[in-house]
């Protein structure tokens, strides 16, 4: 039905492996580019990768004999995509100029980063929660100087995993203040066990800049269109912390929240079972058929039995109870790599295609 070729940059890390394997079988969608650093360009993706190949997936063979093209080659990549994903890690600075580049030669661009997340016609697109700021791109279009090309970006990994059964209680009962404690694995440095020794029988209480975009970004994904900009919403109040743990994948959360109405702990279940999005109304072919998914066991969500729920697109909660000091606590799970970056990434473009945006 749709047909585009499509580049990944940052394809040799570890959101970019995420992305081909998730586009390996796409059926809109084809691997058509890769591209990374000069250290890379110009080696076959499996030599530049070498062995810092990450997934369980063994590298499908479509790739493997790619030759890497320099990211900062836009002429070169314009030849072979419709379209890129972009998940590099460059300075804020250097990745702004990267992507507005590629924007500004026509190549529309849906990034994992997050130099552009605070434009405000910029999309940052969950398909279940906020589809419609979509209807910035002209604007951003009219800055840009663009016809086609544009920049759309994915919120951080984080709060993935709690925004998500946040935003139909917000709606409606009011939300007024949540705390966050998230339990971050390690892919979310781009990490493995390998490469982060020092994470074994360890927990690590920072990651740089992380607790102020777990805060900030969900006021822009609870936000709406307004003159063909998004305007964050004025609340609730949050507050996090956000931990490095010992896991492969999997972003969990801890998390406290207080309403304006006290919802009934029964009533939640049932509408985060009824919730429903865009992605599933659409029928996108990466939208989990359910997306929030309550677990009555005692001990689940678990990252290593639940984070491939709906091929890594779901979310899991768990242990809703009523709070002494916020109305109710729960915790919840999201795989920071599949929901949390590339599947995100790839379930955003789908909705854009379906919306005319990448035509
Ligand atoms: N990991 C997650 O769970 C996650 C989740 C959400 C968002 N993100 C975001 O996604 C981005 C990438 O994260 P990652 O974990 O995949 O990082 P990573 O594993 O360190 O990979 C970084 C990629 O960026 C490329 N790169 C570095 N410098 C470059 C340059 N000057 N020009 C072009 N490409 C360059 C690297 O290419 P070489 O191999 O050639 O060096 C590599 O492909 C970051 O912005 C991160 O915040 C990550």
């Amino acid at each position: 039905m749709y047909n585009y070729r499509v580049g990944i940059i940052g394809a040799t890390g570890m959101v970019g492996q995420r992305f081909i394997t998730l586009l390996a079988e796409h059926p809109w969608f084809h691997i058509s580019a890769l591209a990374a650093s000069s250290r890379s360009a110009g080696k076959t993706y499996e030599e530049a990768v070498g062995p810092r190949w990450a997934m369980t997936e063994p590298m499908p063979e479509l790739v493997k004999q790619m030759v890497v093209i320099d990211a900062a080659d836009i002429a070169a990549m314009k030849e072979k995509v419709d379209f890129v994903f972009c998940a590099v890690n460059m300075s804020v600075e250097e990745t702004k100029a990267l992507e507005e580049a590629y924007a500004k030669a026509e190549i529309p661009v849906i990034s994992n980063n997050k130099a552009n997340r605070h434009e405000p016609d910029v999309p940052m697109i969950v398909p279940e929660i906020n589809a419609d700021h979509a209807d910035v791109i002209p604007t951003q279009r009219k800055r840009l100087g663009t016809k086609r090309g544009f920049i759309a970006v994915k919120s951080n990994c984080s709060l993935q995993s709690y925004v998500p059964p946040l935003t139909p209680l917000k709606d409606k009962y009011g939300l007024k203040a949540v705390l966050a404690c998230t339990y971050q694995a390690i892919s979310g440095a781009g990490k493995t066990f390998e490469t982060m020794p020092e994470i074994v029988d360890n927990v690590i209480p920072y990651i740089g800049g992380e607790e102020e975009k777990s805060e900030v970004e969900p006021l822009k994904l609870w936000g709406h269109v307004e003159n063909g900009l998004i305007v964050d919403a004025d609340g609730p109040s949050i507050t996090t912390q956000c931990l490095r743990v010992p896991v492969s994948d999997g972003h969990m959360a801890a998390v406290f929240a207080t309403f304006e109405r006290k919802p009934e702990i029964e009533d939640i279940k049932k509408i985060w079972k009824e919730f429903r999005g865009q992605a599933q109304e659409l029928d996108l072919p990466s939208a989990p058929k359910q997306f929030l998914n309550y677990f009555e066991e005692q001990n689940r969500p678990q990252p290593k039995l639940d984070r491939n729920l709906e091929h890594g697109m779901a979310v899991s909660i768990g242990r809703l109870r009523p709070d002494k000091q916020y109305d109710i606590k729960f915790v919840c799970l999201s795989h920071n790599t599949l929901l949390g970056a590339a599947g995100g990434g790839v379930l955003t473009a789908e909705l854009l295609a379906v919306k005319g945006y990448l035509d």
